[in-house]
Formats: structure tokens, C-alpha cells, sequence
């Protein structure tokens, strides 16, 4: 009789053990973080002696006031561009409390950053923001597409776009084809090496099979993983910087994955998962800085030796994206779709 309640409680222990705890989210960040590549193999770069003069140089940083992005300015700011763009969602300071976090660092108070209000779940603000750019700068040397979202709770972007896709992704692929113009312009201008570097993940191979499921990238996509939604943008990232550098020969135009750092990202998930907020006091065990989180994004942006269209692990590794993510069909198929979504959106 005992026996059998206790055995009664531990099946209730495990149900519920089962249903606070997504299992699969376990195995599949286990797996990233295990056998995914380390922060610090590759190239050394130190990016006080390695990034070149940036004079002259106008640079466009998105999801710039995100602590990668903010490193990312910072590291730059150094070595003295004409000027930094921080695009990023609307803030009621309009972002002054970035700029001067990033001036304090660099120990300018007149480093040239300026804060362009972007919300990419938007093609309307993304419009308006490549007015305003445009309106100011007449080139751009270096777009880095780094602002990501990787939440738990499913949403749709303003035009109805599964959120994470439609940030991570499409409003990323929006914002380069209203760039590209300018982007190709700078390229003729002498001396001139234009590079665009889009922030994908190792969490790429967290990806649905097929890498994308094209028919379901309208709506919330309440039936697949967070984890998966991730994924797909990430590859989908990989793809566009595969078809944007074979369209465009006269840039370099790359995906990275920065490493594991504990950002606002991880912070947000800690809030909204459980997993995230148990696995917390152990994360530092395997994360690191910012500054270190930031020289695959640095490298890619400046280093000589950078290959166009290819996909790079921290720092400057090649070739460790999945196979799905390497597929030219499923880049080209992205393509394809990407161009009908947004033929309409000038
Ligand atoms: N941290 C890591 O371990 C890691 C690993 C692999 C890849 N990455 C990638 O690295 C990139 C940078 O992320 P992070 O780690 O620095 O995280 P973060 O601190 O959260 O930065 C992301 C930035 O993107 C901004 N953003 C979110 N939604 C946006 C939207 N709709 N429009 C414009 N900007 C938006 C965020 O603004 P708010 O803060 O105002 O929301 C934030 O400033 C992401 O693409 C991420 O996927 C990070």
C-alpha cells in the first residue's frame, strides 16, 4: 500500500517534472553547448592591433545598444570612423544613454555615434530608418546585422511574420536590399572594402529539418520550438549572406557565429525559461566577455583574409555550419521567397 503511493508520487513527481521542464530544449542546448565549437579557437585577433584606421569609414551597427552590439561600437569607435550608426529600437532618450556609455569607454566624448531608431519586426520602420540614414550619409563601409530575439513566447512581426524570423531574418534581408545601393556606391569609391557581416548562431543546427519550413513562416508558429524558430532564422541568415555575396562580388558580405556570451538574450530567457533560469549560476562555466564575444564580428568585418559568402565560428573558423545550412537549393529557395516578400516594400 505505501509502496504504491509512494510509487504514485514519484509518477506525479516525474509528469510534472516533465511538464515544467522541456526536455528537448534541454537536449538540444546540452548538445550546442558540448559539442558546438569553443569561444577562442581560430585566428588570434586583438582588436586594438588588428583592426585597420577606420577613417573616413561610416559603419551601421543593428541591435547596437545590445551589449554585443555596444562592444562592437566601442571597438570600432577606437580607431576613429567618420561615424557609428547605433540602429536599434526606439528609446525614449534616443539612445543618449548609449552613446555616452560608449563614449565613456572609449574615452571620447565626441566620438562620432549616432542613434537611428530602427524596430525591425517592421517594414515601415525599417523604411523610415533607411530614409533618415540616407538623408544623412552619402556611403557605408560596414553594416554589422547583429540584433536577434530568441524568446519563448511566439508572436508575428507588424506585416505578420513569425517574430523571430521576421526580426532576426527578414527584416535584416529588408534592411541590406535598402542599403544595398549606397553599400554598392561605396564600394567604387577608392580604397574602398565594404563588408556586411550578419550575426547568425551555432544555434542554427537547432533548426526544424529542412532547415526552413517555408510554409509556415507567416503567423506565430505556436507548434514549433522556440528553440527550432531560432534555428531557422540563424540558417536563414547563412543563406542570405550566401546569395547576397554571390549577387554582389564587389563586397565582402559574411555570417558569423559570436561564441557564448551571457547577454541580454540569455538575461531575457532566464526570465521566460525555466531551463535558461536552473542552468543560470553554471552559465559563466562556459560564456564569455563581450569583448571577447565580439572579435568574430570585428574580424569579419576588417581582417584581409575574410572569404565573401561564407559562414565563420569564432574566431574567423570556416565551414562548421550544418549541412542543411550549407545547401545551395535551400539558400537559393530562401532567396526566391524573400525577393517575392519584399518586391512590394521600396
Ligand atoms: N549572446 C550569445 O551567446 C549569442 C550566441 C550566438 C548568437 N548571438 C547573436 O548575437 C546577436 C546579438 O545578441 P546579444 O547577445 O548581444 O543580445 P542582446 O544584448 O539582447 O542584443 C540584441 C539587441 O537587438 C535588439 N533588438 C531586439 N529586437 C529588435 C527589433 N525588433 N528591432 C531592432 N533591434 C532589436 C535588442 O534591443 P532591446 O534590448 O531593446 O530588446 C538588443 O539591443 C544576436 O543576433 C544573437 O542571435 C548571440
Amino acid at each position: 500500500m505505501v509502496s504504491s503511493f509512494v510509487a504514485a508520487l514519484a509518477t506525479l513527481a516525474v509528469a510534472f517534472l516533465f511538464k515544467m521542464v522541456d526536455f528537448q530544449a534541454l537536449v538540444a542546448s546540452a548538445r550546442v553547448t558540448l559539442f558546438a565549437s569553443g569561444n577562442q579557437d581560430g585566428v588570434a585577433f586583438d582588436p586594438a592591433r588588428d583592426i585597420p584606421s577606420l577613417a573616413g569609414k561610416v559603419i551601421l551597427v543593428t541591435g547596437g545598444a545590445g551589449d554585443l552590439g555596444k562592444q562592437v561600437a566601442i571597438e570600432f569607435a577606437r580607431h576613429k570612423p567618420a561615424r557609428i550608426y547605433i540602429a536599434d529600437l526606439p528609446r525614449d532618450d534616443n539612445g543618449a544613454s548609449v552613446i555616452d556609455l560608449i563614449r565613456d569607454a572609449v574615452g571620447d566624448e565626441n566620438a562620432p555615434i549616432s542613434y537611428l531608431a530602427v524596430d525591425l519586426s517592421s517594414f515601415e520602420s525599417i523604411k523610415s530608418a533607411v530614409a533618415t540614414f540616407c538623408a544623412a550619409e552619402d556611403r557605408l563601409d560596414i553594416a554589422i546585422l547583429n540584433a536577434g530575439i530568441m524568446r519563448v513566447q511566439s508572436g508575428t512581426t507588424a506585416e505578420g511574420y513569425e517574430i523571430a524570423f521576421g526580426i532576426n531574418y527578414l527584416g535584416h534581408a529588408l534592411l541590406a536590399k535598402l542599403l544595398m545601393p549606397t553599400l554598392l556606391r561605396t564600394a567604387e569609391l577608392p580604397g574602398a572594402d565594404v563588408r556586411v557581416v550578419a550575426v547568425s548562431s551555432e544555434g542554427h543546427n537547432m533548426a526544424p529539418k529542412g532547415g526552413i519550413i517555408f510554409d509556415k513562416l507567416k503567423g506565430p508558429c505556436e507548434d514549433i520550438k522556440y528553440y527550432q524558430r531560432y534555428g531557422q532564422s540563424k540558417v536563414a541568415i547563412i543563406g542570405l549572406a550566401r546569395e547576397l555575396a554571390g549577387r554582389h562580388p564587389q563586397i565582402k558580405v559574411v555570417a558569423v557565429h559570436p561564441g557564448r556570451i551571457i547577454t541580454g538574450m540569455a538575461r531575457g530567457l532566464q526570465k521566460e525559461s525555466l531551463l535558461f533560469k536552473a542552468t543560470a549560476p553554471i552559465s559563466p562555466l562556459f560564456c564569455v566577455s563581450p569583448a571577447i564575444g565580439v572579435r568574430n564580428h570585428l574580424w569579419a568585418a576588417t581582417a584581409a583574409e575574410v572569404e565573401s559568402g561564407k559562414y565563420y565560428e569564432p574566431v574567423g573558423v570556416p565551414d562548421k555550419e550544418t549541412a542543411i545550412a550549407k545547401d545551395p537549393g535551400l539558400s537559393r529557395r530562401l532567396w526566391e521567397w524573400t525577393e517575392k516578400e519584399l518586391e512590394s516594400v521600396e
